[in-house]
């Protein structure tokens, strides 16, 4: 009975974890915010995603550009016209599970959409903005 126990709680744990160790977003925030000085504002990070900004071949571009501004549903990409799945955790679990990802995304499409990188205030008001839609 006792092993028995002890099997069914390292089954609960082990359950637990692959549950929870799929979304990076907190992770991220904290390292976004080591000091907890700074306040992230999902508003905010909505009205920088619709936010048009000049683009090298004269064309506005924002980050609805290649995501939609409907965090619910598939984007389009704006080059290759390849389907990118919804940004919103709600509704695809498979967003934000990797902060290496997330970084490089970040990096390549605030440089791309707005032609520098993005502050880690930014990052944490689009990270807010994700996770609340
Ligand atoms: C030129 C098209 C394009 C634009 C514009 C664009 N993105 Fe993306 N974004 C992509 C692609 C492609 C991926 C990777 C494919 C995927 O994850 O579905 C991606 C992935 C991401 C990811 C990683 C998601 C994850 O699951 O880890 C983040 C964060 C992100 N984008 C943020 C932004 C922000 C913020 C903007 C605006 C500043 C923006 N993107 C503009 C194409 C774009």
């Amino acid at each position: 009975m006792k092993q028995f126990l002890f099997l069914l709680f390292i089954f609960l744990l082990l359950i637990n974890q692959a549950s929870h160790a799929d979304n990076a977003i907190p992770e991220m925030m904290k390292t976004l915010n080591p000091e907890g000085t700074l306040i992230f504002d999902a508003d905010h990070g909505q009205q920088m995603w619709t936010q048009e900004h000049p683009g090298k071949d004269g064309k506005s571009r924002s980050c609805t550009t290649c995501h939609g501004t409907d965090l619910t549903i598939d984007g389009k990409h704006a080059r290759s016209g390849k389907v990118i799945k919804p940004m919103a955790v709600s509704v695809n679990q498979q967003r934000f599970t990797k902060t290496k990802k997330i970084n490089k995304w970040f990096k390549r499409n605030c440089k791309w959409t707005w032609g520098r990188e993005c502050t880690a205030q930014e990052k944490g008001d689009f990270l807010q903005y994700f996770q609340e839609n």
